[in-house]
């Protein structure tokens, strides 16, 4: 980092990286007043580095580079990581892909990059749900905290920033749902899809990903329970949650719609208990109503011999949602730096 500048660099270069750095383009204006430029851009490839800032018309440029291709363009450097130039007191914006194995390059550089300093903002799940300790040591609210992930979970709706500010109240039950491609692949179904049709039109229509195991197989919802867990003060890891894949729901829908229930893949977490499934839900929940792509969470809050609920709804993840809340992340960041 130069001394008038603080460096941040963004870490994958796909969806979510190239939207960040969009935006940040359009509202350079802003990073400015902080003094903060774009100091990197890299993928799977390398990268495009330089200690004064990338010029913003040369980030516009690299938008055009095709995926993978950073480190072979004109001003790119192959081979190399952000590790080799992320220093302490630089932001990494971290978006390269969520995979949970501990070993992984991805996670094992997460946690060196925290351990030298560098603040992160992130919206990839996997480095926190596999290592939960690294939330309770530098994700909360507090002159300790360098890494920012209202983005992981809910990023359209603030649900980790809610979850911070109801500490200290007695929460005793959370039920949710958090991934939003299930929840688009039932409410097709209750219309009368199959399976299979319904995710084939949620991948059509951009929802689903092309390899949809992630979400059908309850990997992405168990990697937000466990985070979310641990922020409410349940440290998990991922293999800590139990999770029943869509697939096993079989053909249960119709028989439900005639109960006048409704089938939803439910996250579900307490002191002792933490498990995604397909769970039949009443019309009197406010859960049941909850349809397409959107995220919902009841927080349940104890209140003397009973539990009060809040209820939170609104869009999860997708493109904009998420770019919006690395964004904000980052300004509450950067605020933070220029008040120290
Ligand atoms: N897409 C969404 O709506 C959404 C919503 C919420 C959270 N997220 C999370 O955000 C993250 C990014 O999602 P995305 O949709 O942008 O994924 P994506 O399109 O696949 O982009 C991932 C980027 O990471 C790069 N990458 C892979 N391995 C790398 C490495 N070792 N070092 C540096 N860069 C590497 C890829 O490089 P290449 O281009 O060379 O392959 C690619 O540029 C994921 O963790 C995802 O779970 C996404």
């Amino acid at each position: 980092m130069s001394s008038n500048n603080i460096c941040i660099y963004v870490n994958g270069f796909g969806n979510i990286g190239r939207a960040f750095v969009e935006l940040v383009i359009n509202e350079h204006n802003l990073l400015e007043v902080f003094n903060a430029r774009i100091c990197g851009v890299f993928d799977s490839s390398g990268g495009v580095v330089s200690a004064q800032g990338l010029k913003w018309e040369i980030l516009k440029e690299l938008l055009k580079v095709p995926r993978s291709g950073l480190g072979s363009s004109m001003v790119g450097r192959k081979g190399v990581s952000v590790l080799d130039f992320a220093d302490e007191g630089d932001i990494v914006v971290e978006v390269t892909p969520s995979i949970y194995d501990p070993e992984h390059q991805i996670n094992r550089n997460f946690v060196k990059l925290v351990e030298k300093g560098v603040y992160i903002v992130t919206a990839n799940k996997a480095p926190l749900a596999l290592n939960p300790g690294l939330i309770r040591s530098y994700g909360m609210p507090g002159p300790n905290q360098r890494i920012y992930f209202s983005a992981t979970v809910m990023a359209g709706t603030p649900l980790i920033n809610l979850l911070y500010g109801l500490r200290g109240r007695n929460i005793v039950k959370i039920r949710a749902l958090l991934n939003a491609t299930t929840n688009y692949i039932l409410t097709l179904m209750e219309q009368g899809y199959s399976f299979e049709d319904a995710l084939k039109k949620a991948q059509e229509e951009g929802i689903a990903e092309p390899n949809p195991a992630l979400d059908v197989e309850g990997w992405d919802a168990a990697a937000k329970a466990a985070i979310v867990s641990t922020v409410v003060g349940w440290p998990r890891k991922i293999e800590d949650v139990v999770r029943i894949p869509l697939a096993e729901a079989g053909s249960g829908i119709e028989y439900l719609k005639r109960a006048k229930k409704r089938l939803k893949y439910m996250v579900i977490l307490s002191e002792r208990e933490a498990i995604v499934k397909p769970e039949p839900v009443d019309p009197e929940s406010k859960l049941y109503h909850v349809a397409w792509n959107y995220n919902a969470v009841e927080i349940w809050i104890e209140f003397g011999e009973n539990a009060y609920k809040i209820f939170l709804e609104g869009p999860g993840g997708g493109r904009k949602p998420t770019v919006d809340a690395l964004f904000s992340d980052t300004i509450t960041l950067l605020s933070t730096l220029r008040q120290q």
